[in-house]
């Protein structure tokens, strides 16, 4: 029964369509609408990607709700008032610079028409002009304005249309974001009526940071987490669920001193690289990259990525955020309510400051799928697996009795009920135990218990490890325990 493998040198980096196909034949993720053909940039999880989802969401709330005394948690709706995303800056600042083709009527981020054709001037040995180009796109806006400064290099460089090959351009124009709706069954989606889809969860904390601060008693320094659905009409959303239209955020606003600012950001950037590396992620693929000053968003006095080396380069998976006392403030004007803190004990009068942690979930998603993926040989043929951290994966553990006959099925059912009280177990019958532990090496699951005959006269079975393959025998009164223990002591492969 035991199997050899041979690591095969796939690229991590040219892994994403093996995901996406994977992703669709196991039921992680499929497109939304499928049967209709689609919709752009919106997708769905299928059995195996609701539990692994779910399982991601209770780790991040766990960590932040249940390991911090001083973070508490809130579920905000999707709707908010109009005003909030004025005060926000969401309304005049979160826009896109876009480009049109007149030919093909596509349209493209400008920005990222420019990088694609510094990408190609690279390819094709041009380095000089590519690194000319990339001065330019680095200090645009700091010339005329954005829009004027892009269209002037898409323009000098004669950087064509990608799909018509077309040189025919409108001018570039900003594109907001945000996705605009309408209220009530008279009202009109003219902009004085209009109600925003969130793009963000960050504004339903903000909001409710005095409610929050009355009802539970907190004191500065304390959080509050929220996780949530956002909107945004993404206009490149090519990269599966790495950039959506409709995606769930996990953000924590910590609300602290004025001074005590950098400190806690510092703080929180290092807790949270922490939780990718706690959650199985390779050390070696995950990096922080500071923003530098000139590139900051305008609330923000510092801010870093953490980012993840995807199969479409290294990419941000979450942002930390020095946000300053802006969102607070903006909420003070604009609704006129006082959002300042009272310190009992110095008598002091403060808007507090915020560090935001902004985690997007899908992408973790996807981080997690392509840090785990691997392909081995094992015995002439490709095993495809998913080492993916044991409290992560969708399904804890395979039950397989040996052969179908009534003594085998009746011990595998029992351990299959017992281990059902704290994990979601699969019972499969079907097939060789090859077939099996390939089916469940391509679902991630860590662990799977064979019943066999011996098993039955001295009340053991058989335990195989995912990521070695390696196999035991233990006690069948043993099994949730050692599922226990492995799961607690998993370390990721370093490979
Ligand atoms: N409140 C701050 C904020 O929203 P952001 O950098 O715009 O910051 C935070 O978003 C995180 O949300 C990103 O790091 C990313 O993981 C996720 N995210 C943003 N836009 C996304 C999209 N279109 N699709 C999937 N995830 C997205």
């Amino acid at each position: 029964m035991n199997e050899s493998k041979k690591a095969m040198s796939i690229d991590h980096l040219q892994q994403l369509d093996k995901i996406v196909s994977l992703s669709k034949s196991r039921g992680f993720i499929f497109q939304s609408s499928e049967i209709y053909g689609g919709l752009g940039a919106v997708y769905d999880y299928g059995p195996l990607g609701a539990e692994l989802k779910r399982n991601i969401r209770d780790a991040w709330w766990r960590e932040m709700t249940q390991k911090h005394e001083n973070i508490v948690g809130v579920d905000a709706a999707i709707f908010m008032h109009p005003k909030v995303w004025e005060a926000s800056g969401h309304v005049e600042g979160f826009n896109d610079p876009m480009i049109d083709d007149k030919q093909s009527k596509k349209r493209y981020r400008a920005d990222m028409l420019i990088e694609q054709h510094i990408e190609k001037l690279r390819k094709d040995g041009k380095e000089k002009e590519a690194e000319q180009v990339k001065e330019l796109l680095d200090t645009s806006g700091t010339r005329v304005g954005l829009c004027e400064d892009l269209h002037k290099i898409i323009m000098d460089y004669e950087i064509k249309a990608p799909e018509s090959g077309a040189f025919d351009w409108t001018d570039v124009r900003q594109f907001n974001l945000m996705f605009k709706t309408q209220f009530g069954a008279v009202a009109s989606a003219e902009d004085a009526d209009a109600v925003y889809l969130r793009p963000e969860t960050a504004q339903g904390i903000f909001v409710n940071y005095k409610n929050v601060m009355d009802t539970a008693r907190q004191q500065i320094p304390f959080g509050i987490a929220q996780v949530g659905k956002a909107f945004r009409n993404e206009v490149v959303a090519r990269q599966f669920v790495f950039r959506m239209r409709e995606f769930e955020q996990m953000e924590m606003q910590y609300f602290v001193k004025p001074g005590a600012d950098e400190e806690q950001y510092n703080e929180w950037l290092n807790k949270r690289m922490e939780w990718h590396k706690g959650i199985g992620i390779r050390e070696k693929y995950l990096r922080a990259e500071p923003h530098p000053p000139d590139k900051l968003a305008h609330y923000a006095r510092a801010a870093a990525d953490i980012q993840y080396l995807f199969p479409i380069g290294w990419q941000e998976v979450e942002g930390i955020h020095n946000r300053t006392d802006f969102d607070l403030s903006q909420h003070q004007e604009y609704s006129g309510k006082k959002l300042e803190y009272f310190d009992q004990s110095t008598r002091d009068r403060y808007v507090p400051y915020v560090v935001e942690t902004s985690v997007g979930l899908d992408r973790t998603i996807l981080m997690v799928l392509c840090d785990a993926y691997r392909e081995e040989e094992v015995e002439g043929e490709t095993r495809t697996v998913l080492k993916m951290h044991p409290e992560l994966a969708p399904i804890t553990a395979g039950i397989f009795p040996l052969v179908k006959k009534p003594e085998l099925q009746e011990l595998s059912r029992k351990i299959e009920k017992d281990l059902r009280e704290d994990y979601r177990v699969l019972y499969d019958e079907a097939g060789s135990i090859g077939k099996r532990y390939r089916r469940l090496d391509e679902a991630g699951t860590p662990f799977c218990i064979t019943v066999d005959f011996d098993g039955l006269e001295d009340n053991t079975v058989t335990i195989r490890y995912r990521d070695d393959m390696k196999q035991e025998r233990i006690s069948a009164d043993k099994v949730g325990e050692v599922i226990r223990s492995a799961s607690k002591s998993w370390k990721p492969e370093s490979k």
